[in-house]
């Protein structure tokens, strides 16, 4: 998408961004010597753990991790796309952002957009002349201020009332189409609406744009719901119905409850509780997390207490491990047979419901109980099982307090000690590990290198890009044909900095963010080294350059001199190979 921008555009644009500027208009900063601090607003926190480089123009937090260039900022804490955020930080800077194509494709899902906006206005007005619908909504205890919050309308009766109003171009059909709001008859002979007489939930993004509906029948025949269709701005397994108007009635989430449907979160905020997304019926998925984690440090799930409910709650604890980390926490609550969030509320009061929440059942609890459920923890076989199925679960959870906690829990079960189920834990882990590593890429034989190359060039590029001025005085790489991960994007960089020395550290990252193999590049932007008066980037510099290309010279004399032990050298090979152990001065 960011070919469409000019490359010295995006570059320009980083190089007079500042970093400080653009956070402080959306989040306090503090000036700490050369750098800044600030709350960061990605993960819930009251210290200053956000560090702001100025001179990088590179940001990270040394609790959640985050981090990134002032374009990254304003993607994550705006939930823009790239070219949006080009666009928007353009707008900052007073500069116009120069399209080399017209047709951006911001440009089509802003029509999108726009539509889905106009018709939700028209099911949002419906509602008010439809006294079938208002009956309906009172009758499930909604008042007029919740229905106005959530935006709730009503689809006419009849086939084509969207149709009518909002296809009268080729260009409106297909967008209508698009976004799955009609629906091409089967003898191809025209469309009709998909949704027809009945209560509609608007489903926004996370800033609060109409993205999808949710459309809800009065009685009768089945399926209950009729929802929009995966569309190229709605994507179910992405969003959290409830979380935009959740984000703008709090503004500290202590915590966030994950329910089903449509109507549990807004009988919920009915009845005070603010603080509910929908799942839509679909299973929590990583997307879910990220965003629910950014929202709080504490998930609830409220689900229904039959079978379905337990395994959409096991799902959702399987998704949730890679995403648990200290200070974050994960509960179960499971409702009374036959009771969904919305009906408990209403007949058993807020304050029962708020309980129901306080008892609920942490992540390890539940965990153990659904993995010990059909196992005799009596006898030693059924402990060793039960250890069995749990390691490839631990394993999933990040080193920490938590995942002590859990070890802990499970050895008092088990009858081992902590450490010892540990041990057997992450020796599962490399077993796993080694597995996968035979299946998937096998390991090329040991040709006598240093241990620690990928890491120098790991270290290299992390020097490069705190320290662009080191790479000045460079004059030429030695390993341009080393085959070795890393070694392609170190090049190009030394080279990216040689055509344009005044790059800083955001501008060199963003190059990057479209990159396969790059786009991790801005984790090794963050500053390890020491900042004492020894250091010298320079020269550390030169030093890993110089222990780079030993590496390279001895894994090319080693395979040439296998090679030359089965009389396989070409005569080019031959003059290679002593021109290198000369250059090198080894002795063979
Ligand atoms: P529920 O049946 O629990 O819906 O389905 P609900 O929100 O409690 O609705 P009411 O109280 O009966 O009016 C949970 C969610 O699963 C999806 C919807 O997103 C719903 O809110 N669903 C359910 C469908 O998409 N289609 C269906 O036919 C049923
Ligand atoms: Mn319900």
């Amino acid at each position: 998408m960011s070919g469409l921008i000019p490359q010295h555009f995006i570059d320009d644009l980083i190089a007079r961004a500042d970093i400080v500027d653009v956070l402080s208009k959306r989040i306090d900063l503090k000036k700490a010597g050369k750098e800044f601090k600030a709350v960061c607003p990605f993960h819930n926190d009251k210290n200053p753990s956000l560090t702001i480089s100025p001179l990088k123009g590179f940001y990270h937090c040394f609790s959640c991790g985050a981090h990134g260039t002032a374009l990254g900022f304003l993607m994550e804490y705006e939930n823009l796309n790239f070219v949006e955020a080009v666009e928007s930080l353009a707008s900052e800077l007073g500069v116009e952002v120069p399209y080399e194509n017209r047709s951006s494709p911001i440009k089509k899902n802003d029509d999108l957009f726009l539509l889905m906006d106009a018709i939700q206005k028209k099911f949002q007005n419906n509602l008010k002349n439809n006294a079938k619908a208002i009956r309906y909504l009172k009758k499930r205890g909604i008042d007029g201020k919740t229905a106005k919050k959530y935006k709730i309308g009503y689809a006419e009766k009849g086939w084509s009332n969207i149709l009518d109003n909002f296809g009268t171009t080729d260009s409106d059909i297909k967008s209508l189409l698009k976004l799955g709001l009609i629906i091409k008859k089967e003898n191809n002979k025209g469309y009709y609406d998909r949704f027809r007489d009945r209560i509609i939930f608007p489903i926004r993004d996370n800033r609060g744009r109409f993205i999808g509906f949710g459309g809800r029948i009065f009685e009768g025949d089945q399926p209950k719901y009729l929802n929009s269709p995966e569309t190229p701005i709605f994507h179910k397994g992405r969003e959290l119905y409830g979380l935009y108007e959740c984000q703008k009635s709090m503004r500290v989430i202590e915590k966030v409850i994950v329910v089903e449907g449509y109507m549990d979160v807004i009988g919920l905020s009915q009845n005070g509780v603010e603080y509910s997304v929908a799942s839509m019926g679909t299973a929590t998925t990583d997307d879910h997390f990220t965003r629910l984690f950014r929202l709080s440090d504490t998930i609830c799930f409220c689900f229904d207490g039959d079978q379905a409910g337990y395994l959409a709650a096991w799902r959702a604890l399987e998704n949730s491990l890679s995403h648990l980390k200290d200070g974050r926490q994960i509960k179960f609550v499971f409702l009374p047979d036959g009771e969904d969030p919305d009906s408990y509320i209403r007949k058993k009061s807020t304050g029962n419901f708020e309980k129901l929440l306080n008892n609920g059942k942490d992540l390890s609890d539940f965990m153990i109980q659904r993995t010990s459920e059909d196992i005799d923890l009596k006898s030693v076989d059924g402990r060793a099982r039960l250890a069995e199925r749990v390691k490839p679960l631990v394993n999933r959870i990040q080193r920490g307090i938590f995942k002590e906690l859990i070890i802990e829990k499970l050895s008092a079960l088990v009858g081992l000690s902590a450490k010892k189920l540990e041990q057997s834990i992450s020796e599962d882990k490399i077993a796993n590990k080694r597995k996968s590593s035979i299946n998937y890429a096998p390991r090329r034989k040991n040709l006598n290198t240093k241990k620690d190359s990928p890491s120098v060039i790991k270290k290299s590029i992390s020097l490069i890009l705190n320290y662009p001025e080191a790479v000045k005085e460079i004059s030429n790489i030695e390993f341009v044909n080393y085959e070795k991960p890393g070694i392609k994007i170190l090049i190009k960089l030394l080279k990216n900095i040689k055509d344009e020395p005044n790059m800083n550290t955001a501008a060199l990252i963003e190059r990057w963010r479209e990159d396969d193999e790059g786009k991790h590049l801005s984790k090794l932007a963050i500053n390890s080294f020491p900042k004492n008066q020894e250091f010298n980037a320079k020269e550390e510099l030169n030093n890993c350059l110089a222990q780079i290309a030993k590496n390279f010279y001895n894994e090319r004399i080693n395979s040439l001199i296998k090679k030359q032990a089965d009389n396989e050298l070409t005569s080019d090979e031959k003059v290679e190979l002593k021109e290198i152990i000369h250059k090198n001065k080894i002795k063979r």
